[in-house]
């Protein structure tokens, strides 16, 4: 299934039942447009860690102007952020592995799960190539992690340069922090530029081993794919 044709299947599958998650990283942007093209009615939301870089939120204006599109904006749960800030800090996601995943917790994986809520599929934009961690990464696939709701990642066997050739084809903007050095973006504290040569998600958690550089977002099931 080509990226245009798995849109096109959520949009006459699931319609509105569908939501496409964006961090508005170069894939999303990518993905974006396509859906406009070929899956219109599909929801679109994003997940507001309230750490994230000032060009992202820049972005995501402009994109909502572009498309005229109001995103669904998920932030964590208030109660939880003040707990884990006033007990631990700012910075506490860098003390350990258990201590990044608690923040990852609580600002990505449970706002996932209520954007997730009574939805029948989710689109994302991952991509095989990205990471050892998603080399078994289908177009379309059963998420065991969320209830067993369809995913569907049209983007699976792009590489990037597709993406990018695919950016500059349709002149759609992208985060500013693509030209200086970040292929790939998350919160701001946690996202470092990557030096020449480097794997593309070199710059997120940096200080991690690569095995476990995976918020929660994208769970595999214990025999490795997410089916
Ligand atoms: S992450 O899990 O390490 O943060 P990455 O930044 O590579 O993931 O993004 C992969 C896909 O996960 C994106 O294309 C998007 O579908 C989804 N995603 C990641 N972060 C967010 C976010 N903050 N809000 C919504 N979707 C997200
Ligand atoms: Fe917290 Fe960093 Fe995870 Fe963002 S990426 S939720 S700041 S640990």
């Amino acid at each position: 299934m080509t990226a245009e044709e798995a849109l096109k299947w959520v949009e006459q599958r699931f319609g509105a039942t569908a939501a496409i998650a964006s961090s508005f990283g170069l894939e999303d942007v990518v993905l974006l447009e396509l859906a406009s093209k070929h899956a219109p009615s599909v929801k679109v939301f994003t997940l507001d860690t309230g750490r994230l870089p000032a060009e992202t939120y820049e972005l995501i204006d402009r994109l909502r102007e572009r498309y005229g599109v109001k995103f669904e904006t998920f932030f964590p749960n208030t109660h939880a952020v003040e707990e884990l800030v006033t007990g631990k800090g700012h910075f506490s996601f860098r003390q350990s592995v258990e201590l990044r995943k608690e923040c990852c917790g609580i600002r990505k994986v449970e706002p996932l799960s209520r954007a997730l809520a009574g939805r029948a599929a989710w689109v994302t934009g991952l991509r095989r190539e990205q990471a050892a961690t998603r080399a078994a990464v289908e177009v379309t696939e059963q998420d065991a992690a969320h209830g067993g709701i369809w995913k569907i990642n049209p983007l699976a066997e792009w590489t990037q340069r597709q993406c990018w050739d695919f950016v500059k084809e349709h002149h759609l903007p992208v985060n500013a922090l693509h030209q200086q050095g970040y292929p790939s973006i998350g919160c701001g504290p946690c996202t470092r530029a990557v030096k020449p040569g480097e794997d593309v998600r070199a710059g997120r958690w940096w200080w991690e081993s690569p095995d476990h550089k995976e918020c929660g977002l994208h769970l595999p099931a214990p025999d490795g794919g997410t089916k």
